[in-house]
Parts: C-alpha cells; structure tokens; sequence
C-alpha cells in the first residue's frame, strides 16, 4: 500500500482551516492526483446545518473542478480524542460514496490514527451505476 506521507500531514494542516464553528470538529482531507498535485480541503459548517459538507467532498470536488483525476486520499479529524473510538476518525458513508464515484476502488485511503484502508474495503458492493468504475 502506498505512503502516508506526504499526504497525512497535508491533512492535518488543511484541517486548520476548517470552518466548524458548531460541531468544533476540524477535519482536513488532503488528494493526490495523476499529475502528482495534491489537493486540500476542510470541512465547511452552515447554520443551516445540513448545508455542511465533510472535509473529503471539499478536496474530492476541488480536484475534478480543477481538472486533475483524484487517486489516493488522507483524512485527519484534529479533534477527535487520542483514546476515542476509531469511529470518530473515519470517513462517513456520504464521502465513501463519493469516493467511490471519483476514485479506483483499489486507492488507498489514509485515515489519521487509524490505518490505510483500500477503498473497496471502506466501501464493499457499493452502488454504480457504470460497469467501469471511475470511467471519466
Ligand atoms: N466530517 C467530515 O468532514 N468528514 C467526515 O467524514 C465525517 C464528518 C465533518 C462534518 C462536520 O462538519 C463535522 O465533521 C462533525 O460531523
């Protein structure tokens, strides 16, 4: 399985960023591209709660908008607990679909504190709607 780095601590810093001022729970993703670029985001909260989106989606979008092809991920929730549950480090069923729309199944994902898990793992006998996964 590829490297964390240096995609985890990518994450770790985008998660500074993050607009959470409801939850107060900073996450930070970070995506590395065919072309090599890496893309950041952060998770970005609404008073309208439902309006909020994680930060894997922010960096996921970001990198298809900017026209690069998306193949491996890190994910750091900054505030989640050093003795918590691994739960609260890993990435929600919302961005696994995503990530299953935009990445190869086999990409590797970096979850902070975790593990590196393929995404076929994360997300086994997900929905799709193309026979060829990640045809773009
Ligand atoms: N969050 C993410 O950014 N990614 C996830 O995979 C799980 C949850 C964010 C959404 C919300 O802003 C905060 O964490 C608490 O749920």
């Amino acid at each position: 399985m590829s490297s964390a780095e240096p995609l985890l601590p990518m994450a770790r810093r985008a998660a500074l960023k993050a607009h959470a001022p409801y939850s107060r729970f900073r996450v930070g993703a970070a995506v590395r591209c065919s072309n090599g670029e890496i893309v950041e985001g952060c998770n970005v909260e609404n008073a309208s709660y439902g309006l909020s989106i994680c930060a894997e989606r922010v960096a996921l979008f970001n990198a298809v908008a900017r026209g690069l092809r998306p193949e491996e991920l890190a994910l750091s929730c900054l505030d989640a607990p050093a003795d918590g549950p691994a739960g609260l480090r890993m990435p929600c069923g919302a961005c696994r679909q995503v990530m299953q729309e935009l990445l190869p199944a086999q990409a590797t994902i970096h979850i902070d504190g975790v593990g590196s898990r393929r995404l076929a793992e994360l997300l086994p006998d997900a929905f799709s709607l193309v026979e060829e996964d990640n045809c773009q």
